[in-house]
């Protein structure tokens, strides 16, 4: 028997984990579970991160998470206990699969184009962080974190899984024609790990054009690894493709502890009233069951799932209306009294169990802290945000009193777009400049320097935020402005 701990969730969360447990107990299941408290009602009772310590200590000694929907509440200042979740265990890697169900009619079911794609979306990194600041009372800036390691870690974990399942192409999405700083260091780590694995073709898309072929030839893809946001917007894409959010499994893989829940929410407008679709925590649950190498309880109860939907069984949220709708605990009969059928469309195979004990252990010193980089880095200068209502002349001639025996004004941009030296009469201003200084002659300034730099340049300006300019070797680790 392995412990894994189970968290009901609020809303249609314990109605829908009852329905999942019943089936797993009825295939006899080999799991034990531990009940624990998370969600709204524990945020109620006075535990800001909606957990008890008891709950999290249980969570980090079983390593396995396998839990509802739960409700964020409203208001500022109150964190999602999902993201504080998937963010305090490090559950860098949210795959979501994503394959046609026969009975859940779409435009692609019906045009006999199959759908079976995995979306793997790094789960930490990104704008996720939340880290984001008003500049100016017009204008909010937002930081993307995009790191080595983090892309590292989640892109490594993409190819390991596409080998063990067999897949043939594996994508990276992204928008490295734009973000070339950001999103190409996800593309070149993604490049730079494909190389350990020459039996998989690796090849990348930009995301517009990922999200045009998906719903124009869904059918070409397998695997598909993107960044936190684009992943988050894709993955939902792809659940529109088999049928939507009721039938999109999720698991946040980490390396010390894993979570398996639904993407849905917890659909407050039916809550306790037994008609619940459990499909996709049922769906999450088999994956837990495969990371779990319970391969076997995995294909008898999502053969006997497949079966059901292909004899029109459903819930009252999809398939043919003119067919009566199951609540959710009759549902999960039909389920159970359909173990040992064969679904016609792709049955899942009887593969052997490979029983694992997840290993939970405390990180002591943390490897992702070391970098392998070590080329020669020298500060070049920097860009110092300013608050200002002024002409970009205006904003030049007074940086340009300033800049000293070190420093020399070499662009000024407005949104990204440079304005100054040359700009054009038809770009519209907002009153937060970006004023680039670098080194004259090209040689390397102190951070005393840039001190020095902003003391002067406070004289006139509020600075809302600086930026250093760092050269690695002679790549510059800073973007050009628009017009540049
Ligand atoms: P929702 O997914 O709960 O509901 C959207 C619509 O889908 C509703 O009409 C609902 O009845 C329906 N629906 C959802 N799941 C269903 C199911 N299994 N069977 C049948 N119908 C279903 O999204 P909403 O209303 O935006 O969010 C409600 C709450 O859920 C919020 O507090 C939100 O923060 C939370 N939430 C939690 C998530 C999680 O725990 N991973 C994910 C998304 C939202």
């Amino acid at each position: 028997m392995t412990r894994i701990a189970v968290a009901k969730g609020d809303g249609i969360g314990p109605e829908i984990m009852q329905a999942v447990l019943s089936i797993f107990d009825a295939a006899n299941v080999p799991l034990q579970y531990e009940y624990v408290d998370m969600g709204k009602w524990v945020f109620d009772k006075g535990y800001s991160n909606g957990m008890t310590p008891e709950a999290q200590q249980t969570i980090e000694s079983l390593g396995i998470l396998f839990k509802g929907p739960m409700e964020t509440p409203k208001g500022k200042g109150v964190k999602s206990v999902n993201v504080t979740a998937r963010k305090t265990w490090n559950t860098y890697a949210n795959n979501r699969t994503f394959q046609t169900l026969h009975g859940v009619d779409t435009v692609f079911s019906k045009a006999g184009i199959p759908v079976d794609i995995t979306v793997v979306r790094e789960n930490i990194e990104d704008t996720y962080g939340g880290i984001e600041h008003m500049l100016t009372h017009d204008v909010a800036l937002s930081r993307r974190f995009i790191t080595r390691p983090g892309s590292l870690q989640v892109i490594r974990y993409a190819f390991e899984m596409a080998k063990k399942k067999g897949t043939k192409r594996i994508t990276c999405g992204h928008k490295a024609n734009i973000m070339k700083i950001t999103d190409g260091l996800f593309l070149e780590c993604f490049y730079e790990v494909a190389k350990d694995y020459p039996e998989l073709k690796a090849d990348d898309v930009i995301v517009d054009d990922l999200c045009m072929k998906l719903v124009t030839r869904p059918d070409l893809f397998d695997v598909v690894i993107l960044t936190n946001l684009q992943g988050d917007i894709v993955s939902d894409l792809c659940a529109g493709l088999v049928g939507g959010l009721g039938f999109a499994p999720s698991a946040n893989i980490g390396d010390h502890i894993s979570i398996f829940e639904a993407v849905h929410g917890t659909a407050p407008d039916i809550a306790g009233k037994n008609i619940a679709n459990p499909t996709a925590l049922l769906l999450s649950g088999f994956a837990m069951l495969r990371h779990l190498g319970l391969m076997k309880s995995a294909a008898t109860i999502e053969n006997a799932l497949l079966y059901t939907l292909e004899q029109g069984i459903r819930t009252g949220d999809f398939g043919d209306r003119n067919k009566p709708a199951l609540n959710t605990t009759e549902f999960a009969q039909a389920i159970i009294s359909n173990f040992g059928k064969q679904p016609q469309h792709n049955p899942r195979p009887m593969l052997e169990d490979m029983p694992v004990t997840p290993t939970v252990f405390k990180l002591d010193k943390n490897p992702m802290l070391e970098s392998k980089d070590n080329e020669v880095e020298i500060i070049r200068g920097v860009d110092l945000f300013l608050e200002s209502n002024e002409q970009h002349n205006v904003v030049a001639e007074k940086c340009l009193k300033h800049t000293g025996p070190l420093f020399k004004l070499v662009t000024i941009s407005n949104r990204g777009t440079q304005v100054w030296p040359k700009g054009s009469v038809f770009t519209n201003l907002v009153n937060q400049y970006t004023c680039r200084f670098e080194s004259v002659s090209e040689m390397a300034v102190t951070q005393t320097d840039i001190l020095e730099l902003q003391k002067r340049i406070a004289t006139e300006f509020k600075i809302c935020s600086t930026e250093l300019l760092n050269m690695w070797g002679d790549k510059k680790a800073y973007s050009l402005a628009q017009g540049q």
